[in-house]
Parts: structure tokens; sequence; C-alpha cells
């Protein structure tokens, strides 16, 4: 069968998403099981969404607005844009999709991070374009070494800032010199799926760049603060000219109609996202002291996760947590061998995760 096959495609390792509650219940005899392996909002999707969803759902017997024209209405308002600064996406991976299959022709390169959002390069290798990946520094992307790999056929550059599974961030110091340095062919693409969990002064104002005519395109999702992963909403901001290049490569009907009402709603959905803001922050704190006092290292993350150097195999740490019901995110699939990483949840979560994480980790007497 080998021989039907693309070789591209034969070379992809698959991704392998945060394994699900219902499965690890019915494999392991379990009744009650948390998650916190895929950087989703514990506290459920937003209330209105949730509202806006069921008026909608009489509606499925047609096809979804192709245009989005409400949702990308409200999105420019929303960010003082044009509609047509905006595309929407079935999740920003499908965007990412969209981007490479636009901008990037098969004998020219991407250019992005070692450890780092594994969808880019593995988008990138389905559709036959090449990836340079520069070694991550202190966990931080090191945008010195990626400028080094941009040549005369690079065309996109993916930051993931936060990056995911490091949780680390690029100053804005760091991006306007990165920008200033970058050759004109070369767009770059900011994806700030957890920006909403941004607790910094140096975090860059991404849409000031856009402002400023350079050759960047803003990815963000619904998918982590707004608490609707399983819809599949993801947006691109960037140039309208661009855009429009980009409009033509998009499925016609890929974002559908439950799915454009509840992003409707939850964009305005302010008093959940605070409460989002405000639980992850404090739940990031109390994971840091218990962290600590624990001895183990991890790294600072100014997103929802955080990576943890369990100092052991940490496909057997994975494995040990599910018997207490914890599912977490082994990291070998990303060369990190002895590290977790571990959403941050409910503070019952929390409290669970961590007795959990302890008990697999101190060896009985
Ligand atoms: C950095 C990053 N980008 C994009 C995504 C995908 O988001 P979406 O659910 O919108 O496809 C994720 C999801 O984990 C992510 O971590």
């Amino acid at each position: 069968m080998n021989t039907l096959v693309r070789k591209s495609v034969l070379d992809v390792k698959p991704y392998v998403p945060g394994k699900p509650i219902e499965e690890t219940k019915r494999q392991l005899g379990l009744k009650e099981v948390i998650k916190l392996a895929s950087n989703e909002n514990p506290f459920g999707p937003s209330p209105k969404a949730v509202e806006a969803m069921k008026k909608s759902l009489a509606g499925v017997n047609r096809y979804p607005d192709a245009q989005g024209y409400y949702l990308k209405k409200r999105l420019a308002r929303h960010f003082g844009l044009l509609a047509e600064n905006f595309l929407l996406g079935n999740g920003s991976d499908e965007i990412i999709d969209i981007l490479i299959k636009t901008f990037v022709e098969t004998d020219e390169n991407i250019v992005t991070s070692d450890t780092t959002f594994l969808e880019y390069e593995i988008i990138a290798q389905v559709n036959s374009r090449k990836v340079k990946k520069a070694p991550l520094r202190y966990f931080k992307y090191d945008l010195g070494a990626m400028l080094k790999l941009v040549d005369k056929k690079t065309k996109l550059v993916f930051i993931a800032n936060p990056n995911n599974p490091t949780g680390t961030y690029v100053t804005k110091y760091e991006v306007a010199d990165f920008l200033k340095a970058l050759p004109g062919q070369a767009i770059v693409v900011f994806d700030e799926a957890y920006n909403t969990f941004i607790d910094v002064d140096d975090y860059p104002d991404s849409l000031d760049y856009l402002r400023r005519k350079n050759k960047v395109v803003i990815l963000r999702t619904f998918s982590k603060a707004y608490g609707l992963a399983g819809l599949r909403l993801g947006y691109a901001i960037a140039d309208p000219q661009l855009i429009s290049y980009m409009e033509r490569v998009r499925q016609p009907f890929n974002v559908n109609i439950l799915a454009q009402a509840a992003g409707l709603a939850a964009i305005d959905d302010k008093d959940f996202l605070k409460k989002t803001r405000r639980m992850t922050l404090e739940g990031k704190d109390f994971i840091y002291r218990e962290l600590s006092k624990m001895g183990l290292g991890y790294v600072p993350s100014a997103a929802n996760f955080i990576l943890i150097d369990v100092e052991k195999d940490s496909r057997e740490v994975f494995k040990s947590m599910l018997k207490f019901g914890v599912i977490v995110r082994e990291m070998s699939q990303y060369g990190l061998k002895n590290f977790i990483r571990l959403t941050i949840g409910s503070q019952k979560e929390n409290r669970r995760a961590i007795s959990a994480l302890r008990k697999v980790l101190t060896p009985r007497a």
C-alpha cells in the first residue's frame, strides 16, 4: 500500500492529541477523570456562547454564512479594524494550512523554532513544504538564530507567542529587531492562541505592526480563553489584500453555524474572560508554589499551562498520573523526555493534579 501514498505523507509523524476523558474512564475503569492536557478552558464554554448556539440550532438545516459576515463585522469593531482584515477558520489549525497553501511554493521554505506547536511542521510536511527550525535558547524562541535560517526562499515565519509547549514569550524589543532585519518577501505569523493570559508589560503589540504595514499575520483562537475548543473557531488578522488571497484557498463553508453564533456572543462575554484570566493566574501561582515545595523545576509560563521537569521518563509519569484519574501531556513527542505539560485547571483540579504528581514522584518508603 505504501506505493499509493505521497512520500511526504509517508514521512509524517501524526499529531498526538491529549488523551480524551471518556477513553481514559473506559480503559482504566475510573469514574472521575480530569483532563489537564490540551490547554482548554476548565470553566466550560462562555455562557453567552451557549445561549447563542441554542438559538441558532434550529437553523442547521441550512449551510452556514460562507462569508462569516456578522462575526467578521463584530471582530472588526472589537479591534477597530475592517471586516476585510479577518479570515475565519475551523480552528487556527486550519488557518495554518491555508497560510502555507496560499503563500509557500513547493521550492520555498518556512522558518520556525524547535519545540514549538507541532502543527506548523506537520501541515508543512503534508503540503510538501520545507521547514527550517532554530533551537530554543533557555526554553525560549531564539529570534536571532531564526533570522540566520531565513533566506531568499523563506515565505513564512511562524512565531508562537507565547510558545506551546514552553509557555515562554518573545518580547516587543526582540520582535522589533527581528522585523527590522527580515527580508521583504517573508511574512511573519504571530500565533497568539494564549495572548489572553499575558500578564507582562513587554509583550509585543502585533496589531501595531499590522497598522505600520509590516507583512504580519496574527492568529487568534476561541479554543482557549473563550472555552470553545470543541467548536473549532479561529481567525487570522492581516492586511486585506493578504486576507483576500487566503480567502481563495479556504473551503466555502469552513466555519459552521454554531461556531459563528458562539463566536459572536463570546467576544462580548467580558465577565467570563475576566474570570477565566483571574482564576488561571491564581491557579498558576498555586501550582508554582506547590512545585517549588516539591523541589521540581518548571518553566515560568505566560500561558495557561506549565512545562514541568519531572526528572524521569515523562511517559511513565503520564501513565502513573492516569491511574489517579489525571490526564497530563507527556512531552516525548516534543523531544522533552523528562517533562510533562500541565494545563492550569480549576482550583479543585489543580489540587488534585498536584496531589497525584506528589504521589507519583514520591517513592513509597
Ligand atoms: C500555539 C497554538 N496555536 C494554535 C493552536 C490551535 O488552536 P485551534 O484550536 O484554534 O486550532 C494551538 C492549540 O493547542 C496552539 O497551542
